[in-house]
C-alpha cells in the first residue's frame, strides 16, 4: 500500500505491522498485561460526542495554539518515546524534523534511542526534554544539565513509573533489553529485510542518553536502576522544580488531588496521560480523568493530555473537556513506522487535516474557542 492511500492513522499501523520484525512492532503497539487499558483510551474518546452548529463562518480555521510564550501551528505535539529507533530506524530524528517543519514541539525523551543534543538539534528550537528521574541523583543531574546545555526550554518530568510496565508481548516475544539475538530476533530479521538493511546501516539501537552508564549492564535490573526510582516523591519534585528554571510540567498525572499539589509547587502544567496503557492495566483512561483534573486546575496551569489519540477530533474532544493542548504518541510513530521520514509526515497530515475538518463541521474556526458547549450532555 502507498502512503498516499492510507486514509486513517489506523491504516499506517496496518502498513508500519507489514513492514516491522513482530518483537519490534509490538514493543510500540503493546499495553500493560491484558492491555485493557490501552483499548479503554481509544474507546472513551469515541463515547465523547461534540454536537455541531452551523451557519457559522470557518472559512478561515486557525489551529494555532500558544504555549509558554511560543505560537505553534497546530495544537498538538510529538509525545516521549524511548528506543523508537528500534521500531523504525532513525525515527527519532525524523520525528524531531517534522517537528521543526510543522512548528509544533518534539518530547525528547530521556530513554531515547537518540543523544538529546542530536535531537535539540533536529527539532529547531522546538524541542522540549522529558526526564525519568534515576535511583542516582547524579544521573538525573548530569541529563538535566546536558538539557540546559543542549537549550531545551521546557521540561517535562514524568512520574507514571515508579515501576517499569509490565509488557505481556514484550515477555512472550522474548523481548532482552539489553538486546540480546534471539531465534526470534533472527527469524524477524529474515522475514523484514527492509528493516534488517536499514538497522544494519543506522547500527544497533540503544539507549542513547545513557550509552556509557549501560556499557557494563547485563541484565533489564541494571538498566531499571539506571533510568528510574521507586522512590521519587513530591519533595524530590520540589527539588527539581527549583532546579529547573524555565516552564515544568509533570506528566502521568490522573488524580485531581495530584494535580492540586503540581499546582501547589508551582509547576507550569501537566500532561494528563496514562503513559499510552502502558504501564497499569486497571486505571482509567486519560480522557476519562481529563474533566475533574480540570475541574480542579484548569486556568492555575497548563493541561496537556495524550493517551488513546488516533483521529484529529480526539484533539477537539481534548480542549472541549479541558485540555489546552495534546501530545501524540503512537499515531505519529505509526507514521515512520509505514514510510520512515515521509510516513511521519503522513501521519501528520492525516491528523492536521482531520482536525481542520472536524472544526468546520463542528462549526468553530478558532481552535482557542471550543470549549464545554459543544458536548453533548444527553448521554
Ligand atoms: C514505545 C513507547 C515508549 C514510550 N516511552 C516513553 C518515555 O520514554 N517517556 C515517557 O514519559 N513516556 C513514554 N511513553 C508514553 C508516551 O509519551 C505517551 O504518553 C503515550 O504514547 C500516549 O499514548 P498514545 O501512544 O496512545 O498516543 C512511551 C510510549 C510508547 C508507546
Amino acid at each position: 500500500m502507498r502512503l498516499d492511500r492510507a486514509a486513517c492513522i489506523d491504516d499506517l499501523r496496518s502498513m508500519a505491522r507489514r513492514r516491522i520484525p513482530r518483537f519490534a512492532f509490538d514493543l510500540v503497539d503493546g499495553g500493560a498485561e491484558s492491555e485493557r487499558n490501552m483499548r479503554r483510551n481509544m474507546e472513551a474518546f469515541e463515547e465523547i460526542e461534540l454536537t455541531p452548529r452551523y451557519l457559522v463562518d470557518v472559512g478561515d480555521i486557525d489551529t494555532h495554539a500558544e504555549l509558554f510564550g511560543k505560537v505553534y501551528d497546530v495544537p498538538f505535539g510529538m509525545a516521549p518515546i524511548g528506543m523508537l529507533n528500534a521500531f523504525w530506524p532513525g525515527a527519532d530524528v525524523a520525528l524531531a524534523r517534522l517537528c521543526a517543519r510543522m512548528n509544533m514541539p518534539y518530547v525528547a525523551s530521556s530513554a531515547a534511542s537518540t543523544p538529546l543534543e542530536r535531537l535539540a538539534e533536529a527539532a529547531g528550537g522546538n524541542g522540549w526534554f522529558q526526564l525519568y528521574v534515576s535511583s542516582d541523583e547524579t544521573v538525573t543531574e548530569g541529563l538535566i544539565s546536558r538539557a540546559e546545555t543542549a537549550e531545551y526550554k521546557v521540561m517535562i518530568v514524568t512520574a507514571d513509573v515508579p515501576a517499569a510496565g509490565k509488557r505481556d508481548r514484550d515477555i512472550r516475544n522474548q523481548l532482552a533489553v539489553p538486546f540480546k539475538i534471539t531465534p526470534e530476533v533472527v527469524a524477524g530479521l529474515i522475514a523484514n529485510p527492509r528493516w534488517s538493511l536499514e538497522t544494519l546501516r543506522h547500527g544497533k539501537p540503544n539507549i542513547a542518553n545513557y550509552a556509557e552508564l549501560l556499557r557494563g549492564a547485563t541484565s533489564y535490573a541494571d538498566v531499571q536502576k539506571t533510568l528510574i526510582t521507586p522512590r521519587f516523591t513530591w519533595e524530590d519534585l520540589k527539588r527539581l522544580r527549583d532546579r529547573w528554571k524555565g516552564p515544568l510540567l509533570v506528566k502521568g498525572i490522573l488524580h485531581p488531588a495530584d494535580a492540586a499539589e503540581c499546582a501547589g509547587l508551582g509547576c507550569d502544567g501537566i500532561v494528563v496521560s496514562n503513559h499510552g496503557g502502558r504501564q497499569v492495566a486497571f486505571g482509567p483512561p486519560s480522557i476519562q480523568a481529563l474533566p475533574q483534573i480540570a475541574g480542579a486546575v484548569g486556568g492555575r496551569m497548563k493541561i496537556l493530555l495524550d493517551s488513546g489519540i488516533r483521529r484529529g477530533a480526539d484533539i477537539l474532544r481534548a480542549k472541549a473537556l479541558g485540555a489546552d493542548f495534546a501530545l501524540c504518541g503512537r499515531a505519529l510513530a505509526y507514521g515512520v513506522g509505514a514510510g520512515g521520514a515521509q510516513g511521519a509526515q503522513r501521519a501528520f497530515d492525516i491528523l492536521h487535516l482531520e482536525l481542520i475538518r472536524a472544526q468546520g463541521q463542528l462549526g468553530v474556526a478558532d481552535f482557542d474557542a471550543v470549549g464545554a458547549s459543544a458536548l453533548t450532555l444527553a448521554r
